[in-house]
């Protein structure tokens, strides 16, 4: 609806739009969760279960985002203010705005860490003392990732590059940067491909990877499927949201939501290719891929036994980092769109007053990462538990909430207005999809939510 449409920032063109929107989605999540995950959950029918996941709830839901964004065409909460004013549901956006903080001032310090590892591997530090012995990569995580100051000024130098592309705006900051990383991480992505799948035994990883054994599907191994695919596409947290209003007019939301999904599953698809392979084909498979293992032992030990070792672990934290980046910017977003438009404030104001404090909140999650790394909740350590909570339960009840939102409260023909860009008449596919966002979607997400409590 035209009298929406007053906001000025929008990305400038299609490919910007889909690069920063792909931004958002591939991150930690694709490239050190999926293959996590998919490890714990038995390989192949995990993937399979994962891929179910994202056609049925995934594409959904990021619709849903996508079409209450364009709609309000403002921040997570004034967008339910813009479209049901006299409602309560701007609860929904302010809840969305507090989740996606919450897991930033997590997924900043990881991406610390990586900017440390990434600056170890081009020093080498990263490899001194692992040939002779006198040092592991357990060692050197110990030491990069628990020790007190250190861990600390990189998460605050990633914060500062946040800063420093969110300042120059929607248009200059997000679509430009995206513009160049996007590119960037699918080369090395498909280079590292290419080496994994030529090493001698990469197939029997490529076994485990790809042939399915039914017999380990069970109820956890869907939930962890649900929350795998709502955390990796940016999901149930009003970022996407954030991100639609920045979508020029004539974008089609099913063909973006598409797009944007297709990469995404693309870009873990493709982690899977590398990792297994590389893993079994050096004898490591009995190794975790949990956590940080995965990525600063496991990983590292791999590159030591390859030609070229620093070349690999340069170019496997620069994904990292790049993943991170784009990813951390969407999330901060959220909050300083929030401060922008609903308090008023100049965008380098609200860039700081969203990223200033996050100084701090990194630093006590940094700090506890390191100091409390050994006490244990339910087995997990604070910083797992955090992470399963945020995306097995907030994001699909975040999730959950928009589609009852989009399908049932708004404003009738919402769904059909923004999912047909304003035609008369909606056809098959447009009815098919809102079908499955009232009915489908939310019956299987409170399904499956409730099984996890049984
Ligand atoms: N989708 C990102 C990833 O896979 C993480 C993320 C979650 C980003 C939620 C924004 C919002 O790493």
């Amino acid at each position: 609806m035209t009298k929406y449409y007053i906001m000025a920032a929008k990305f400038g063109s299609k490919i910007g739009m889909i690069a920063a929107t792909v931004g958002s989605a591939v991150g930690l999540g694709n490239i050190w969760r999926f293959p996590a995950e998919t490890q714990a959950n038995g390989g192949a029918a995990f993937l399979l279960v994962y891929i179910g996941c994202v056609l049925l709830l995934g594409i959904p839901v990021m619709l849903v985002e996508f079409s209450i964004g364009r709609e309000g065409g403002t921040d997570a909460i004034g967008n339910y203010r813009r479209i049901s004013p006299k409602s309560k549901w701007w609860l929904l956006g302010g809840m969305g705005i507090a989740a996606s903080y919450m897991i930033l001032t997590f997924y900043i310090v990881v991406a610390g860490w990586t900017l440390e590892y990434f600056v170890s591997a081009l020093s080498g530090d990263l490899f001194t003392g692992i040939a002779d012995g006198s040092s592991s990569f357990e060692g050197k995580m110990k030491d990069y990732v628990s020790s007190d100051w250190k861990p600390i000024i990189f998460t605050a130098i990633m914060i500062a590059a946040n800063v420093a592309v969110l300042m120059m705006g929607v248009r200059k900051g997000i679509e430009k940067i995206s513009n160049i990383m996007m590119p960037l991480l699918f080369l090395i992505l498909v280079i590292f491909c290419v080496v994994a799948l030529s090493l001698p035994g990469a197939s029997d990883g490529l076994n485990f990877f790809l042939n399915p054994d039914f017999s380990k599907v069970n109820g956890s191994v869907v939930i962890d499927a649900m929350g795998q695919a709502f955390f990796s596409l940016s999901l149930g947290m009003g970022v996407l949201s954030t991100y639609a209003a920045y979508f020029p007019r004539d974008t089609r939301l099913g063909r973006t939501a598409a797009t944007v999904s297709f990469l995404d599953m693309v870009v873990a698809f493709m982690m899977g290719l590398i990792i297994f392979p590389a893993v079994t084909s050096f004898g490591m498979q009995g190794e975790s891929l949990e956590g940080a293992t995965l990525v600063f032992v496991t990983l590292p030990e791999v590159f030591t036994r390859m030609p070229g070792t620093q070349l690999w672990a340069i170019l496997f934290f620069m994904l990292l980092l790049l993943a991170a980046l784009t990813s951390t910017i969407s999330m901060s977003e959220v909050a300083i769109r929030f401060f922008q438009d609903r308090l008023k404030m100049s965008r380098r104001k609200a860039v700081l007053i969203v990223m200033l404090p996050l100084l701090l909140f990194g630093a006590i999650n940094s700090l506890s990462s390191g100091l409390l790394a050994d006490f244990k909740i339910f087995g997990l350590t604070i910083f797992d538990l955090l992470d399963t909570v945020a995306t097995n339960i907030m994001l699909p009840l975040g999730a959950l909430a928009m589609c009852l939102y989009a399908g049932w409260f708004a404003p009738k023909g919402l769904l059909a207005r923004q999912l047909s860009n304003d035609a008369r008449s909606q056809g098959v596919a447009t009815r098919a999809v809102i079908f499955i966002i009232r009915w489908v979607s939310p019956i299987a997400i409170a399904a499956i939510l409730i099984a996890q409590f049984k």
